[in-house]
Order: structure tokens, then C-alpha cells, then sequence
């Protein structure tokens, strides 16, 4: 399972790249919005930093201005991946990007149907929101687990990477799923490689080799 971080901030990446666990990066406009308004640095730094793929979302709204935004998206980075949300009106225009050579991450995608379609036009991420599901009472587990059957059954090449991730509980039974990639956000990421029996057992451990007396010299 690919693993990205689901933020714009440069010092939180800087602080988990390191971990050699985080496969890219997804932003969104409501990640950037926190950043400061020097989006091309932010975006250009954190492609200084990470190799692999970065999402950074349209804002325009019409499918021409969506269209020309994507292209100059592209020249951000080469390991730019454009994020266009799931709306009809797009369509045309993430074909048109997707015959281009253009990487597409389709966000905003709440059914598996809508996963279904926008795999058809070849993109390479679909990013089904998981816990935007949760919050207005529906279980987005199921529609996750419902996509991913969908995947399977047709075998197409886009990669699902489930978005909108909560809690490491529900990244762990995400993961159970088979999906191809996450993205979590740091503090979700920081809890799921944390565990406080870890830490409990560590201080026990010390507590009873500094009876020793030999400091840390083993
Ligand atoms: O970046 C897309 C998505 O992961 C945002 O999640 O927590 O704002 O629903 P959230």
C-alpha cells in the first residue's frame, strides 16, 4: 500500500519523510489556504522534497479555465499529478489532459460508480472520501469496499487511493481492503506508528536495565 501525506505543510513533511513511509504527497485548497499565499514556492518546495507524486487541485471553475489551469499545473514539477473533482463538466476536459500524458488524481468521488467511470478515461488516481461519507451518516467503508470490488471485477489500471482518512482504525480496515494507496493526514500518520503499550513497554525495559547500573553500554 502506498502511503501519502494528506497536507501542504512543509515542516510536517520535512519531519516524516525521513521514516522512508511516505510514497507523496496530496494538497488540496484547503490545505494550500494555510500555507500562505506563495502557492508555487509551497508547491515547489515540497516537490524539492519528494520524489514521488504531488496532487495539487484546480480552482478555476469553468472546464476551459480547469483545462488551462491543469496544463500549467504540470509545469509546477514533473512529478505533479493534477487533482480535478468528480463533476460532469470536467469530464471532456480530464480526457482530453489524460490523452495529453497528463497525471489526473479524480477527488471528490463519493460512489463507486463514479470511480468506475472516471477509471474509464484512464486517470491515475480516483480518490474516494472515506470519512466525508461518515459525517453525514453514511458508512463510507462500505462504498470504499464497494469500489474496490468494482476494481478488481474490471481490472483497470487507475489506482484507488483512499482519501478522507479519519483515525488509524479506519486506515487499518482500509487497509484490509486491498486499495492501492492512502492518504492520511500527518496526525493520523504519527498515530498509526505510535502505540502507548510501545512507549509503556520502553520505560519498563529502561527503568529495569538502569538497575544495572552500566548506563547504555550494553
Ligand atoms: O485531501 C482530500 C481529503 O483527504 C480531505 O479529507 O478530512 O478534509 O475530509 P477531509
Amino acid at each position: 500500500m502506498k502511503i501519502f501525506l494528506d497536507t501542504a505543510n512543509r515542516e510536517l513533511i520535512k519531519k516524516w519523510l525521513p521514516t522512508g513511509l511516505i510514497d507523496g504527497i496530496t494538497t488540496n485548497p484547503s490545505h494550500l489556504s494555510k500555507e500562505g499565499s506563495d502557492v508555487k514556492q509551497v508547491i515547489s518546495d515540497i516537490c524539492a522534497m519528494v520524489p514521488g507524486p504531488i496532487s495539487v487541485e484546480v480552482v478555476e471553475k469553468t472546464p476551459e479555465a480547469v483545462y488551462a489551469q491543469a496544463k500549467h499545473i504540470t509545469t509546477f514539477g514533473e512529478q505533479v499529478v493534477v487533482k480535478i473533482p468528480c463533476a460532469s463538466q470536467y469530464f471532456p476536459v480530464i480526457h482530453k489532459l489524460v490523452q495529453e500524458g497528463v497525471s489526473i488524481n479524480v477527488t471528490l468521488v463519493f460512489t463507486p460508480l463514479q470511480a468506475l467511470m472516471v477509471a474509464k478515461l484512464g486517470v491515475m488516481l480516483i480518490s474516494p472520501f472515506v470519512g466525508r461519507w461518515d459525517d453525514i451518516g453514511v458508512d463510507g467503508f462500505t462504498l470504499l469496499e464497494e469500489t474496490v470490488n468494482i476494481k478488481n471485477l474490471y481490472d483497470f489500471d487507475a489506482e484507488i487511493l483512499a482519501a478522507s482518512v479519519r483515525s488509524p482504525l479506519q486506515w487499518q480496515k482500509i487497509a484490509q481492503l486491498g486499495v492501492d494507496a492512502v492518504t492520511v493526514p500527518p496526525a493520523v500518520f504519527e498515530q498509526a506508528i505510535n502505540h502507548p503499550l510501545t512507549e509503556k513497554g520502553m520505560a519498563i525495559f529502561d527503568a529495569d536495565w538502569n538497575k544495572l547500573g552500566v548506563n547504555g553500554s550494553l
